[in-house]
């Protein structure tokens, strides 16, 4: 009797147990999935992480020691930067920078490709580019001795120059010495009579220009930079392993504008006289990079290590130098946008390393900011900044949570913006949604270099093709 007792006791007992255990189970797991779900569509950012950093963390030579074609990488903004501090730009004046860049790529994709013709440039240019804010530069070695310079880098341009003595127009400031090709052994001047100097002026229709018999070279950026001088020839030194005799550039005498404090420019551009074009038998036209979000990233030639996607990249006449993709749609969290794809296809869209916030087809953008303010409803707004009109003021947060931005391109490739190319801050009070949308609907969208932050991204130029790999400064 007692025995059967407790033997029912143990029943019971044992059924409540299972119960409770099946319960706390089942509450765990729910409890899991959320955090889960949470993970995969959300970043939760801690605020001090967005505001812009004013010590140097650690910097990566993660692969530049193993590689001899890999540099690294620094912001011009970045505290890691060798050169900060000497060209502090306020944040606005950033944006409105960034907006004159993307004024001239629009202007010269709407010309055909063409470039800025003598009769808008006061220079004796016969060729132009736009660029502007370049905020990203490597160190390569120009000329015998070698000089190290630092060059912005920008794969919307093709020509490659720096400053040369003598400075006939007028040199800016820049850290290092200015070049002086006479003290080189290995500087030549193009002929003005040779095909590299017709080739040059491409674009505008405009016979080359000569100085004597060297040929002359003029770029007129969107924000009034320029460099004009004589386009020669030098060895190019990208490591010790790597050298280029007779690499084709611009020896600037008369430049101005906004390079900061840099040397010149090497041009990674899709077309003729790009590095990427001169060193193509070495490289095979393949070349990566990673944009860091803090300290320091790289940018490598003829190698990649990165497990990536790859999405087609697309060829327009109306803008040979750039580096056109197939956007096609756009995710916030766990929701793809009703965006048409033909909003996307108008316009086309070019992935730039030199402009900063990706601009979007304004419906394309409308529909992006609506699906981010109501993930971000709980928190309150602040005033637009510049050309950001998506803004928060987390005021006396030490998180926030926000939703997950996706952007599909063709071949099922996606870009998955990382947590700190989703929202530009300059204080707590005022941080913004990384995006902004073009006022024409015609108009290229760009994929700008905010949104590739900490991606390893893959130029198989040869191959036709661009990918997207996650880690890629790390
Ligand atoms: C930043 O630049 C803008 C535009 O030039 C100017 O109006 C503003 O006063 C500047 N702000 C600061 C804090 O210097
Ligand atoms: C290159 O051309 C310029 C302009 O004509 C001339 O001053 C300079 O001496 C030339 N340099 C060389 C190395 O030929």
């Amino acid at each position: 009797m007692a025995s059967s007792q407790t033997s029912i006791f143990h029943n019971i007992f044992f059924f409540f147990f299972t119960l409770l255990l099946l319960l706390s189970c089942l509450n765990k797991s729910y409890g899991r999935e959320e955090i889960f779900a949470n993970h995969l569509h959300h970043h939760v950012i801690a605020i001090k992480s967005l505001l812009p950093a004013t010590t140097c963390s650690k910097v990566s030579t993660r692969g530049i020691k193993g590689s001899p074609s890999m540099l690294p990488l620094y912001n011009k903004m970045s505290p890691c930067s060798p050169l900060s501090n000497k060209d502090t730009l306020n944040y606005t004046q950033f944006l409105i920078q960034d907006q004159s860049r993307v004024h001239s790529i629009h202007s010269r994709i709407s010309r055909g490709g063409s470039f800025i013709g003598p009769q808008q440039a006061k220079l004796p240019a016969n060729s132009g580019s736009s660029l502007g804010t370049g905020n990203f530069y490597v160190t390569v070695g120009f000329g015998t001795p070698k000089s190290e310079l630092p060059v912005i880098f920008d794969t919307g341009s093709d020509l490659t120059w720096i400053q040369c003595k003598p400075c006939v127009g007028g040199c800016y400031a820049q850290r290092d010495p200015i070049f002086d090709p006479s003290k080189s052994s290995t500087y030549s001047n193009i002929s003005c009579s040779s095909p590299s100097c017709s080739q040059l002026s491409s674009g505008t229709g405009n016979s080359p220009r000569c100085s004597g018999s060297a040929c002359v070279y003029g770029i007129e950026y969107g924000d009034q930079s320029y460099s004009v001088g004589i386009f020669g020839t030098e060895t190019l030194t990208v490591s010790p392993y790597d050298v280029f005799p007779n690499f084709q550039f611009g020896c600037g005498q008369n430049n101005d504008g906004l390079f900061g404090q840099v040397a010149g420019l090497i041009g990674l551009g899709r077309d003729k006289i790009s590095f990427v074009s001169q060193t193509a038998p070495k490289y095979k036209k393949l070349f990566s990079y990673c944009i860091p979000s803090k300290s320091s990233g790289f940018l490598a030639f003829g190698v990649t290590s990165s497990v990536a996607q790859f999405t087609p990249l697309v060829t327009d006449s109306r803008g040979p130098s750039f580096y056109f993709l197939s956007l096609q749609g756009i995710s916030v969290g766990a929701t793809k946008l009703a965006i048409s794809p033909s909003v996307f296809s108008v316009g086309g869209t070019i992935i730039d390393s030199g402009t900063v916030i990706t601009r979007l087809p304004p419906s394309a953008y409308s529909a992006l900011s609506t699906a981010f303010r109501k993930a971000m409803s709980s928190y309150p707004s602040a005033p637009a900044l510049s050309i950001l009109d998506t803004c928060y003021d987390f005021t006396g947060l030490q998180t926030v949570t926000v939703p997950k931005i996706t952007l599909h391109f063709a071949g099922g490739t996606d870009l998955n913006v990382a947590q700190s190319g989703l929202l530009f801050a300059t204080k707590t009070s005022q941080v913004c949604l990384a995006f902004a949308g073009n006022t024409d609907a015609g108009d290229v969208a760009i994929i700008g270099n905010k949104q590739q932050q900490t991606l390893a991204v893959i130029y198989d130029v040869a191959g036709g093709k661009l990918g997207f790999g996650p880690g890629g400064c790390s």
